[in-house]
C-alpha cells in the first residue's frame, strides 16, 4: 500500500437512517472520515481513519482566504448480488489531481487515493443504503492551510473523505427537472478553473442558482463566459440533447467540468449506435431546434443526478418545453443501463462496476 493508514473506530456508532425514502442529498454522514496531511519536506502522510468530527484548521489557512480547496463525488452501490461496489473511481482520481494541479494543491497518489477509499468504504459498508436509486455518496477533499496570509501556492494541505447514504439529488427524483438559461452571471471562462472541481465554481454560482430557485428552477444552464452564446453545462450535471436522431453536447473547451457520467453516456450511446457530436452549441441553435419541432430530447448527467430528463428550459423568459414534459425513451434507456451497471442488474464488459467488499 503506498499510505500508511491506521484505523480508529468511534465509539459511538450512529443509528443508521431507517426510512432509506427520505434520504435526499448530503445531510447524513457514516461514523467515520479519512484524514492525512501534506508538507513538502514528508509528502502525503499520517493517513488515517478517525471518527467523524470537526477538524480543527488555523484561521490564517489558505483554504479560507484564497479558496485553496477542490472536491470529488463518486458513489458505492449495493449491489444486487449483495455486493459493494464502486463506479469508474479510478477516474475520480484521475480529475482530483488534474483539479489539484490547476489550483497548485499537490497531488496524490492515484493507487493510495483509491486504497483510502476503498478500506474507508468496507469499513462503512453497513451505511450503504439499500433501496433502488439510493447509495453511499463519497466527497474526497483536499484543501490548503498554510498558517500564512501571502498569496501563494501552498506548501501545507489536508486531504479528506467524508460518506454520506444519499437518494435522489433532485426533490423531482427521477421526474423531469425545469433548467432556466442564465444571461447574467457567467460559472466560469476558458483559461479559468471551470474544469477543475473547486469550491471556487460553486461558490461563483451560487447567486444565479439561488434565483432560478426562487422562480421554481431547479438550476440554472450556464451559457459560456466569452461570448454568452453556447451551451455549457448545468450547475451539478453535464448536458446532452438530441437532435434530430443525433446526440449533440458542449465540447470540453475547459471551462466545463469533464463528467464522468457524461464520458459513460457517450461511450453508451456510441456503442447503440447513436452519432455523438461533441461541440459548440449555441442557445439560438437548441431554441430554433426546439421551436421547428426538432429538440427531441434533453437531460442532464452527474454522479449526484445521474441521468436527469429536462422537461422544461427556459430563456430570458420564454419557456420550451421538452419531451412534452415527459422523461424521453432515450433519458429513461440511458437511467436504466447506467444505474443498471452500478447495481450489477446489467451485464458489462467494460468493467466500470468493481466489487470493493461483501455488503
Ligand atoms: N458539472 C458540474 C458542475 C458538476 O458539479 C458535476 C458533478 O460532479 C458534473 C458536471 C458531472 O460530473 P460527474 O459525472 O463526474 O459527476
Ligand atoms: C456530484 O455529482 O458529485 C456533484 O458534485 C454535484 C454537486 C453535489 C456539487
Amino acid at each position: 500500500m503506498k499510505y500508511q493508514i491506521s484505523i480508529t473506530k468511534t465509539l459511538t456508532p450512529k443509528q443508521k437512517p431507517t426510512d432509506e425514502s427520505a434520504l435526499g442529498f448530503g445531510k447524513i454522514f457514516t461514523d467515520h472520515m479519512f484524514l492525512m496531511e501534506y508538507d513538502k519536506q514528508n509528502g502525503w502522510h499520517n493517513g488515517r481513519i478517525v471518527p467523524l468530527g470537526p477538524i480543527p484548521t488555523h484561521p490564517a489557512s489558505t483554504v479560507f482566504h484564497y479558496g485553496a480547496e477542490i472536491f470529488e463525488g463518486l458513489k458505492a452501490y449495493r449491489a444486487v448480488d449483495g455486493t459493494i461496489r464502486l463506479f469508474r473511481a479510478e477516474e475520480n482520481v484521475k480529475r482530483l489531481n488534474a483539479s489539484a494541479e490547476r489550483l497548485c494543491l499537490p497531488e496524490i497518489d492515484e493507487e493510495g487515493c483509491l486504497d483510502a477509499i476503498k478500506i474507508l468504504v468496507e469499513l462503512e459498508k453497513d451505511w450503504v443504503p439499500h433501496n433502488q436509486g439510493t447509495s453511499l455518496y463519497i466527497r474526497p477533499f483536499m484543501y490548503g492551510n498554510d498558517e500564512f496570509l501571502g498569496v501563494h501556492a501552498v506548501d501545507h494541505a489536508v486531504f479528506a473523505i467524508i460518506c454520506s447514504p444519499v437518494g435522489a439529488y433532485y426533490k423531482e427524483g427521477l421526474k423531469p427537472v425545469k433548467i432556466t438559461i442564465e444571461s447574467e452571471d457567467v460559472r466560469a471562462v476558458r483559461g479559468g478553473t471551470g474544469y477543475a472541481k473547486c469550491g471556487g465554481n460553486y461558490a461563483a454560482s451560487l447567486r444565479a442558482g439561488e434565483r432560478a430557485e426562487k422562480k421554481g428552477f431547479s438550476q440554472v444552464l450556464w451559457l459560456d463566459g466569452v461570448e454568452r452564446k453556447y451551451i455549457e453545462e448545468v450547475g451539478a450535471m453535464n448536458v446532452m440533447f438530441k437532435i434530430k436522431g443525433k446526440i449533440v453536447t458542449p465540447k470540453l473547451t475547459g471551462s466545463i467540468l469533464p463528467g464522468i457520467t457524461r464520458k459513460s453516456c457517450l461511450e453508451l450511446l456510441k456503442d447503440w449506435g447513436y452519432e455523438v457530436e461533441e461541440r459548440l452549441l449555441s442557445v439560438d441553435e437548441l431554441f430554433e431546434a426546439a421551436k421547428n419541432g426538432d429538440l427531441e430530447e434533453a437531460w442532464g448527467t452527474g454522479t449526484a443526478a445521474v441521468v436527469s430528463p429536462i422537461g422544461q428550459l427556459t430563456y430570458q423568459d420564454k419557456d420550451y418545453i421538452v419531451s412534452g414534459g415527459q422523461i424521453g425513451e432515450l433519458s429513461q434507456k440511458l437511467y436504466d443501463n447506467l444505474t443498471g451497471i452500478q447495481w450489477g442488474i446489467v451485464k458489462e464488459e467494460k468493467g466500470w462496476s468493481k466489487v470493493i467488499c461483501n455488503g
